[in-house]
């Protein structure tokens, strides 16, 4: 079978670092047409370089890195160094990309890329804030209905927010750019907190990737190592929840998770619950289903499968 088409939307941040090693080490399975930047977790400059950095560590400099927007569509940008540091990929030392960037924006690249694949061929995989998703939508209405499907990491329900109360940190960034991506009728699978929280980096699982002996093992568990910090604080939990590798484990292996095809909507008025994935999980209201929420996930087959590939790189 012909490796599935896709363009990871991201702002590493540690764990879309992982998510993109993951991606990069099974070409067998998934072609990256491009990588495009967002701000997000740490301004777009660093974004930029820092999935340059990724592509490097994985021993594909030849994978397009595009800059993206620097700013949601009409907030003020809230950034997450108090998750990921001052870099967004604290914990090991890097070197700096040698790779260049792409001179064209990011959102441009979405939107010839949709025009020129044929239709429903390529899948959009955001890991970050929808920013670059909704511009290239709103500037180009054409490549809606020509999206195979988007696999996001974003939102939550059971598990209510990791940014506000009510909140999780990608929707909360830009939340008018997400009502509309789940608005837009694209066949939506949404990674929410209620499973990303399932996929924890404890120790054994850390050391598996020492024990790879390779330069990708060590930098996977040394960002671990650094991004566990705020939820070990924060949550008691025994490690760092993976959140945005799950969107590439999904392509790889949907029968690790399980999920609801329901209606969620984003809230967009209310300071107080701004950002929140009003998710209809059991079915309370007519609204139509507009996403595959998943809940559910075979964390030892994700990890079994996270640390087989990694160890190709
Ligand atoms: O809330 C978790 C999400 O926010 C992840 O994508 C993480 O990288 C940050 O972008
Ligand atoms: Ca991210």
């Amino acid at each position: 079978m012909a490796p599935r088409k896709i363009i990871i939307d991201t702002d590493p941040g540690q764990d879309d670092a992982v998510a993109i090693l993951l991606a990069l080490a099974s070409p067998e399975e998934i072609d990256v047409l491009g990588i495009t930047a967002v701000a997000g977790n740490v301004p777009l400059p660093l974004t930029a370089k820092n999935a340059r950095i990724v592509c490097e560590l994985a021993g594909k400099p030849g994978t397009k890195v595009f800059a993206g927007c620097d700013a949601p569509l009409k907030r003020k940008l809230v950034t997450a160094e108090h998750v990921h540091g001052k870099t967004g990929l604290d914990g090991p030392q890097l070197p700096e990309p040698k790779m260049a960037l792409q001179a064209a924006h990011g959102v441009d690249f979405i939107i010839d890329t949709l025009r020129r694949e044929p239709k429903g061929s390529v899948t959009l995989c955001p890991l970050g804030p929808l920013t670059n998703i909704a511009t290239a939508f709103r500037r180009a209405p054409d490549i809606v209905e020509r999206v195979q499907e988007i696999v996001l990491m974003g939102g939550a329900y059971f598990e209510v927010g990791n940014i506000t109360p009510a909140a999780e940190f990608n929707i909360y960034v830009d939340p008018e750019a997400a009502e509309i991506v789940f608005k837009s009728g694209v066949p939506l699978v949404v990674m929410p907190l209620d499973v990303t929280h399932k996929v924890l980096t404890t120790a054994p699982r850390i050391q598996a990737f020492r024990a790879m002996g390779t330069e990708a093992g060590r930098m996977v568990a040394e960002w671990t190592d650094f991004f566990e910090r705020f939820d070990k604080e924060k949550y008691g939990s025994n490690g760092a929840p993976l959140h945005d590798p799950c969107v590439i484990a999904w392509l790889l292996q949907p029968g690790l998770f399980k999920g609801r095809h329901i209606n969620v909507e984003i809230e967009t008025q209310s300071e107080l619950t701004l950002g929140m994935t009003v998710a209809d999980w059991w079915g309370v209201t007519d609204r139509a289903p507009n996403a595959v929420f998943i809940g559910d996930v075979d964390a030892d087959g994700f990890f079994a499968l996270l640390t087989d590939r990694i160890s190709r790189l």
